[in-house]
């Protein structure tokens, strides 16, 4: 039986509402087959396709993937530039389909950094899907965990500026609210495909107690079987939230 067809059995409230993804092992994928690092990101954009088509069939509420980390700004200027056209393209390409689909597009980082252009792209996509209420597909551009956290506090900061806010009154909550991702439900899944094991600075404060996945694949071999197989090990999880099983027992009762 395959993971999908075992998925089919899974009630869905034993599956992940909010997924996210470090979509790692795009160049190795490429280079282990003798071609360009490009190649891979390439056909990591058909991997993302994929991934929104499972989350739409599966109904998960929010997909977030990690597209471009604060720290990749440093390869080799070639492969940035082309992740940037990357984006760009498959930004006007595909935003009608999402659309279409009634999925909701959101970036997420600090999109100053880039062009003037993919700004605007980026601005435009947003607005067009704003209203949609199918599934919240978050790209994460130029962002990092750090930079997420920082950004909170500054905001923090400029209301005990204003007078609106003191110091005693800043709680987790508060902090949570000016979090990327703080109006969507809480991180369940976290995946990341490629090998490694580490979070490469993603979404360091909603990983709090989401579960996580790593898979040997590289991205553009992670396919909806690979991510029913993701949810199927998710659906057996105990999640306590630092409470005994005893009591995560009685309170399914
Ligand atoms: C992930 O694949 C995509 C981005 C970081 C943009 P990599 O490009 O990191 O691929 P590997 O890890 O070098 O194989
Ligand atoms: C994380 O992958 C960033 C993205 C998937 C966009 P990296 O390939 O940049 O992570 P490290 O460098 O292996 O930690
Ligand atoms: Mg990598």
């Amino acid at each position: 039986m395959s993971s999908l067809e075992k998925l089919a059995e899974i009630p869905q409230s034993d599956l992940p509402g909010h997924i996210a993804v470090i979509m790692d092992g795009n160049g190795r994928w490429a280079q282990a087959q003798g071609k360009p690092r490009a190649f891979g990101h390439k056909a990591g954009v058909e991997s993302v396709r994929n991934a929104v088509r499972f989350c739409r069939q599966h109904n998960v509420q929010a997909l977030t993937v990690f597209a471009f980390s604060s720290e990749n700004w440093k390869r080799p200027e070639q492969e940035v530039s082309l992740l940037m056209e990357l984006f760009m393209l498959v930004l006007s390409k595909e935003v009608k389909n999402l659309h279409k689909n009634n999925v909701k597009l959101q970036i997420i980082g600090d999109i100053s950094a880039f062009s003037e252009r993919l700004q605007k792209q980026i601005i435009k996509a947003q607005e067009l899907t704003k209203d949609n209420t199918g599934l919240v597909f978050n790209v994460a551009a130029n962002y990092g965990g750090r930079w997420d956290i920082s950004q909170a506090a500054a905001k923090l900061a400029e209301q005990v500026k204003a007078g609106e806010l003191n110091p005693e009154q800043i709680t987790e909550e508060k902090l949570h609210q000016m979090t990327c991702l703080s109006e969507l439900p809480d991180l369940d899944l976290l995946i990341r495909t490629g090998g490694e094991h580490r979070i490469s600075n993603f979404l360091l404060w909603q990983v709090a107690y989401a579960e996580l996945f790593f898979a040997e694949e590289y991205w553009p071999d992670f396919d909806e079987e690979c991510f029913a197989r993701a949810s199927l090990c998710f659906a057996n999880r105990n999640r306590r939230y630092g409470l005994t099983g005893e009591q995560i027992e009685q309170q399914k009762k």
